[in-house]
C-alpha cells in the first residue's frame, strides 16, 4: 500500500469543516510505518545526528522510530507542565489564542546536530516554536521532517524562511 492510501481522512474532526488526516492507520500497517520512517531518514543515513526532537503527541511515535533508525538520542518537546525537570518554553500563536511548548534545559547541548520530527505540518507554528527552543539551547536544526504537509497552510515555507531544510512525504491540498 502506498503512504497516501495508508492515511485515513476523517471529515469534520475536531470541528465542522476540517478534514483530519489520521496517521493511526499508517502506524498500524507494518509496511507503511517502516516505509515512512525509512523514507524520512533516507537523506541522513550514515550522518552523525546527535538528537531527534519529537513534538507531542504524534511526533513522539514517529520521532522515536526515527531516532532509533539514526542511532540518535530522543528529545521530547511537550505541551507546558508535562516535563519534570527544569525547562525553557516558547509561546506561539494559534488561530484563536496562544499555546506553549517546552523542552528540558539539558536535553540538547550546544553544537549538537538535531532533526525535528512531527507527523504533520500545517501552519508551522508549532514546529517554528520547536526550532526556537532547539536553537535557544545551542542546537543546530539539521532538518524538520514530517510525514504530511498541508501546503495551503504554508508551514513548510515558514520553516524554510527560518533556514530550516524541510522534508515531507505526502501532501494534501
Ligand atoms: C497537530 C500536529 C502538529 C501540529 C501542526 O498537533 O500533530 O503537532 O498540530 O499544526 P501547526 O503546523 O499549525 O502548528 P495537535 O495540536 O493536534 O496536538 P496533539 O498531537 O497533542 O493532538
Ligand atoms: N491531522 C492531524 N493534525 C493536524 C491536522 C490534521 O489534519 N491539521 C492540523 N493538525
Amino acid at each position: 500500500m502506498n503512504l497516501v492510501d495508508s492515511i485515513r481522512t476523517i471529515p469534520d474532526y475536531p470541528k465542522p469543516g476540517i478534514l483530519f488526516r489520521d496517521i493511526t492507520t499508517l502506524l498500524g500497517a507494518p509496511r507503511a510505518f517502516r516505509r515512512a520512517v525509512d523514507e524520512l531518514v533516507q537523506p541522513w543515513a550514515g550522518s552523525k545526528i546527535d538528537k531527534v526532537a519529537g513534538i507531542e503527541a504524534r511526533g513522539f511515535i514517529v520521532g522515536g522510530a526515527v531516532a532509533h533508525q539514526l542511532s540518535a538520542g530522543f528529545v521530547p518537546i511537550r505541551k507546558t507542565g508535562k516535563l519534570p525537570h527544569e525547562t525553557i518554553s516558547v509561546t506561539y500563536a494559534l488561530e484563536y489564542g496562544t499555546d506553549a511548548i517546552e523542552v528540558h534545559r539539558d536535553a540538547i547541548a550546544p553544537g549538537e546536530q538535531v532533526i525535528l520530527v512531527d507527523d504533520l505540518v500545517a501552519t508551522g507554528g508549532t514546529a517554528a516554536a520547536a526550532v526556537e527552543l532547539i536553537r535557544s539551547l545551542g542546537g543546530t536544526v539539521v532538518a524538520a521532517c514530517f510525514i504530511i504537509d498541508l501546503p495551503d497552510l504554508g508551514g513548510a515555507d515558514k520553516l524554510r524562511a527560518l533556514d530550516v531544510p524541510v522534508r515531507t512525504l505526502v501532501s494534501f491540498e
